[in-house]
């Protein structure tokens, strides 16, 4: 493991004023989203969103690493320029989603365990070899009666562990991602109990696999109520229950912390981090930044609808999200970025 470039690497990733845009979804989800907009379901109309996405004039103002998947690693411009060199080109870090995906966890219904370790540190190396220098693995965590239970939650973390150290054996800046679900009518407290035993499993484990945490990312779920859940708290108190969660969990040695959006509308995801980092940036020994997909792709994905004329709208509609994402990540994010309203 080469310490010293791991940390260059995480330093890149989460020390400066940017975050990271997630344009890492599976083929299965990357299509659902375009079925619910009469898009084209194939791998030509997957790589021209991606190529929209890349293209995006000012995108590497905004985020300093964007995480592909498999498919989209290997993919190029129309022009031929890989994505990978259009991303580097100006100045965006590749990254590359790793793991195999959330599977049914056997003895436990409605809990999921990513799979995906098997073969992984010689995926790693070609990942590597093809430009990539931070990686993704994503744990599914759902809160409902008597979930999540021990069995998952320690399953899960065991993965996560021995995925972030074969990730730092290859030179790949792990980014660890258990995500305590919105789904449900769960409140905020109860959200805030699962994430807190979640991460403190997590951190255990990865001490337990020897990972640096100075050369990691955490990629946490906020502290929220279910999306059910009638009482909806404000945006302060969202950022005082996370980054005083947070505060009790995580290492101070784990250099970035850049938050999920989880299906969070894109000016509420913002406020949220925005919240956090208005309130709290002086005294946090971690940065708090974003690592979204959703609050930053949907406005843009809605606009495109896989129609060549739209190309153009679609990315001021990323950039503008980017935009309104780092500056959040700034505590710089007010309601006159949105029009002067906050949805
Ligand atoms: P969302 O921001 O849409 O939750 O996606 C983040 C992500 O990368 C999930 O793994």
């Amino acid at each position: 493991m080469n310490e010293q470039e791991l940390m260059v690497t995480t330093n890149a990733l989460v020390g400066g004023e940017k975050g990271l845009l997630a344009m890492d979804e599976s083929n299965p989800t990357c299509d659902k989203r375009f079925a619910k907009l009469g898009i084209p379901q194939t791998e030509e109309a997957r790589r021209a969103y991606r190529e929209l996405i890349v293209a995006t004039p000012g995108l590497g103002e905004c985020v300093s690493g964007a995480i592909l998947c498999d498919e989209t690693i290997r993919q190029s411009k129309k022009d031929g320029t890989p994505f990978v060199k259009a991303l580097t080109g100006v100045g965006i870090i590749p990254g590359i989603k790793v793991d195999g995906g959330a599977k049914d966890l056997a003895g436990h219904p409605g809990e999921k365990i990513t799979e995906g370790l098997d073969g992984l540190r010689d995926r790693l190396a070609e990942y590597f070899q093809m430009g990539a220098r931070f990686a993704k693995w994503r744990a599914v965590i759902a809160v409902g009666d008597g979930l999540p239970s021990r069995g998952c939650i320690e399953s899960n973390a065991e993965s996560l562990a021995r995925y972030a150290a074969l990730c730092q054996e290859a030179g790949l800046v792990p980014i660890v991602e258990p995500e305590v679900l919105m789904d449900g009518g769960h409140t905020l407290e109860r959200c805030r109990q699962v994430t807190e035993e979640v991460l403190r499993t997590v951190f255990n484990k990865l001490y337990n696999q020897r990972v640096m945490f100075e050369g990691m990312i955490l990629k946490p779920n906020m502290i929220l109520p279910g999306l059910a859940c009638p009482k909806q708290e404000t945006v302060d108190e969202v950022a005082d229950a996370t980054v005083n969660s947070l505060l009790r969990v995580v290492p101070a040695a784990v250099p970035g912390i850049a938050f999920l959006s989880g299906g969070q509308s894109g000016e509420l995801a913002s406020a949220r981090l925005n919240a956090m980092n208005v309130r709290f940036k002086q005294r946090l020994p971690w940065a708090l930044t974003f690592s979204f997909a959703r609050a930053i792709q949907q406005p843009a994905l809605d606009i495109w609808h896989g129609e060549e004329a739209k190309v153009s709208a679609a990315q001021k509609a990323l950039f503008h999200r980017g935009s309104c994402s780092r500056a959040a990540r700034r505590g710089q994010y007010n309601a006159a970025m949105e029009g002067g309203s906050l949805k």
